[in-house]
């Protein structure tokens, strides 16, 4: 079956309003007559709604980096899947390896998160993946079976179709060090793998699973050629129209 390829740009913790007004709008210009592949933006919160402006009428979307599983009341500081999809978010990002160390997010929270965003009609990137200790003690499937068995639990299965994976290994994060094809892709068929016992076969097949961690211009090619790598979470290298665009335009193939 071919899936159709999904990059996305999370943009963490950077931009200033003025820049990001730019940066959605070069993209947005450079890509106008393309449709090869699906795209989305993920700004800091307080610029969603600018960026959503930015990008409207176009085939863009805009993903938000994070979420809280409950509904509105008095949780300060915290923004719920209702108030994303106000704004005009398609997607969230839950899980990143970045929100399980610096901020301590557990499985538990995780899965309330991926829940409550699919319940709310987001459509959820869900991040996992080893460190490298991890991957030198050859835990690297140990490690992703977990994350997935308990970050996806009892999602109902009209649901599934809203799920994206990202397999973002922890060592390939900002370090300029990505994983080789064959290791990306070697992950994202096990990711597929434990996906269809948890979900069934067909719904394994139709999963997009994103590669993530130092994706560039000049490597995205050759990820995006692996069977089961079927677009990608960039970082550092969403956040320059034309790294970004190239990127994109190389998932386009
Ligand atoms: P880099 O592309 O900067 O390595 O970041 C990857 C990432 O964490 C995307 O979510």
């Amino acid at each position: 079956m071919t899936r159709r390829k999904f990059i996305a740009g999370n943009w963490k913790m950077n931009m200033t309003s003025a820049g990001a007004r730019t940066l959605a709008g070069g993209v947005r210009e450079r890509l106008a007559n393309f449709d090869r592949a699906d795209v989305a933006l993920c700004p800091p919160f307080p610029y969603l709604a600018l960026v959503g402006e930015v990008i409207k009428g176009s085939s863009i979307a805009v993903g938000a980096q994070n979420v809280y599983p409950e509904s509105q009341g008095a949780f300060t500081g915290e923004v719920n899947a209702e108030m994303l999809a106000d704004v005009g978010c398609r997607y969230v990002i839950v899980g990143h390896s970045e929100r399980r160390t610096i901020l301590g997010e557990k499985d538990e929270l995780l899965n309330r998160k991926v829940r409550h965003s699919l319940a709310h009609g987001l459509h959820v990137i869900f991040c996992v993946g080893e460190t490298l200790e991890q991957r030198e003690a050859n835990q690297t499937e140990s490690m992703l079976d977990n994350q997935l068995t308990w970050g996806l639990r009892e999602i109902p299965a009209d649901q599934i179709p809203n799920l994206v994976i990202a397999y973002e290994p922890v060592w390939a994060i900002g370090t300029g060090r990505n994983a080789t094809a064959e290791q990306a892709q070697q992950a994202h068929v096990f990711i597929r793998w434990r996906f269809s016992q948890l979900y069934g076969s067909e719904a394994a097949q139709r999963l997009v699973i994103q590669y993530g961690g130092s994706v560039k211009p000049e490597n995205a090619a050759e990820l995006m050629r692996q069977p089961d790598v079927d677009g990608a979470l960039v970082g550092g290298a969403s956040l320059k129209v034309d790294s970004f665009v190239a990127i994109v335009q190389a998932a386009g193939g």
